[in-house]
């Protein structure tokens, strides 16, 4: 099925003119005031209106799927959660906030923290309502000194204004629906991490809060069950909460007339927009904000002032280097989340591209990304510590010009063997490995080969006629 695309109005980006929308000198941070008189907290109110098995409902209607990388489900990840007491309490429940962001490439979480932040609060308050989750803390990557600094007064101004802490808003509403005889209100902390690509994976990510080096944790037992501190948590990214809002405001079904649905039978579909931060050879590198299913092509040629220096497209990374890549033939590719079973990628992934145009050495390439893997392998499982040093190594023989041909099936075979997905690792970091490298290989095999020279095989000499 021929997909067309649709251009909506912005939706996460309404009060920050980005490109195509404004240049970036008009921007500037949306301050509380400004928020709400630009209708900001009005979702929330909403919200409070409902019971919160009401806003988890909408939310699963409006299939709204996680876009921290894997594109889960958001509304039926929250019914993981236990259910709640008789008093209508979860109890002790966490909300962790990804904002690590970390995937090289990527920096579409980083536009809303810095300029409109109390978008994301306000789909953190509504998460918090929806799963009677009494905390959150957000976790921000450590090189985020700036948007951590923005968040901090953000957090302050909606405590001033009663949308967090004990007098909160959501306190006094809470007398229309009350549980936990009506005293529920929810606090909001800020964490700084400590610049680790492995904090992003959400049970490291755990760790990190507990005070812990970041290793992920072996599940089951999922955190919607046992998270952060023991308690049941649940992990999502900066711009699945920042969608929340708008969800709630103008219901599921407003949601569902953006972006695609699956081209597969029983797929499920890739609704509303997508930051879509593009990085590379192109003119107009930036973040952009499009309906899922915008071809990259488009997205490339319309939007971003097309290729650099009017070279021709080779290939893209389409969102984080852990998806793989685009070959050459694929930039007619939709960016949804059918792409990985349409295009031999892993995913979606942040669905933040990284363009290389017909000049680019893509063995170095694949050497620069194994080298990124191999140092944040955090060394739990040997098949990620010992297969990213491998694989780093063989890259590097292979641009140096001493690899051999058996040098490429031994890189095949060590990059298909480790991940979570063959069922050899903790988390999917050796997954993105696996899929980087093994991607780049098979879709530029003649660029290895050409590198590489045969494999030398002994042969047997004989002297004499006795030997
Ligand atoms: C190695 C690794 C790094 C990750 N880094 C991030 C990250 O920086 N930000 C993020 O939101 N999710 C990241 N994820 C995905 C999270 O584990 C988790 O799926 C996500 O935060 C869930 O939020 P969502 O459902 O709202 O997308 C990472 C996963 C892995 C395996
Ligand atoms: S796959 Fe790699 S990063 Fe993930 S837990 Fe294992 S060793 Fe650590």
């Amino acid at each position: 099925m021929a997909y067309t695309p649709k251009f909506s109005k912005p939706v996460l980006t309404a009060r920050i003119p980005s490109p195509p929308f404004g240049e970036f000198k008009d921007r500037h941070i949306v301050s509380y005031d400004e928020y709400v008189k630009t209708g900001g907290y009005q979702a929330l109110r909403k919200a409070l209106t409902m019971t919160p098995d009401a806003v988890v409902e909408e939310v699963k209607k409006s299939q709204l799927r996680g876009r921290g990388g894997a594109g889960f489900p958001t509304g039926l990840k929250w019914t993981f959660l236990p259910k709640p007491g008789p008093d209508g309490s979860g109890g002790q429940r966490y909300l962790a906030i990804n904002a690590d962001e970390s995937e090289p490439g990527t920096f579409k979480d980083r536009l809303l923290m810095d300029f409109d932040p109390h978008l994301v609060l306000e789909g953190i308050a509504i998460a918090c309502y929806a799963c009677r989750i009494p905390t959150a803390f957000f976790y921000i990557r450590g090189e985020y000194h700036h948007q951590a600094k923005v968040l901090e007064n953000a957090i302050k101004e909606a405590y001033e204004h009663g949308v967090f802490g004990k007098q909160g808003l959501m306190s006094g509403s809470a007398t229309q629906n009350p549980f936990n005889g009506g005293k529920w209100a929810v606090d909001c902390h800020l964490h700084r991490g400590a610049g680790a690509y492995i904090c992003g994976e959400e049970t490291a990510l755990l760790e990190g809060l507990e005070g812990k080096r970041g290793w992920p944790r072996n599940k089951p037992p999922f955190p919607a069950i046992k998270g952060l501190f023991g308690k049941p948590t649940i992990i999502n990214n900066v711009e699945t909460l920042a969608h929340l809002p708008s969800i709630l405001e103008n219901g599921s079904a407003w949601f569902a007339t953006m972006g695609t649905e699956s081209t597969f039978k029983g797929g499920a579909p890739s609704y509303g927009t997508k930051l879509m931060g593009v990085s590379g050879h192109v003119n107009r590198p930036g973040v952009f904000e499009f309906d899922l299913g915008i071809k990259l092509r488009d997205l490339v040629e319309q939007y971003c002032g097309g290729m650099r220096n009017g070279k021709k497209y080779k290939g893209a990374i389409p969102g984080g280097v852990s998806m793989g890549i685009l070959g050459p033939d694929q930039f007619d590719a939709e960016l949804d989340f059918d792409i990985g079973r349409k295009y031999n990628v892993l995913g979606l992934g942040t669905a933040c591209p990284t363009i290389f145009d017909e000049d680019t050495d893509m063995v170095a390439v694949a050497r620069n990304i194994s080298r990124f893997f191999k140092h944040e392998s955090c060394g739990q499982c040997t098949p990620c510590r010992e297969g990213s040093g491998w694989l780093y190594q063989l890259m590097t023989r292979i641009e140096e010009g001493g690899g051999r041909t058996k040098d490429l099936d031994l890189a095949l075979e060590i990059a298909t063997s480790m991940g979570s997905m063959p069922g050899t690792t903790i988390c999917g970091l050796a997954d993105g490995n696996n899929w980087a490298v093994r991607t780049i290989m098979n879709k530029y095999w003649d660029e290895f080969t050409s590198r590489v020279k045969p494999t030398f095989v002994p042969v047997k000499v004989t002297v004499g006629a006795s030997a």
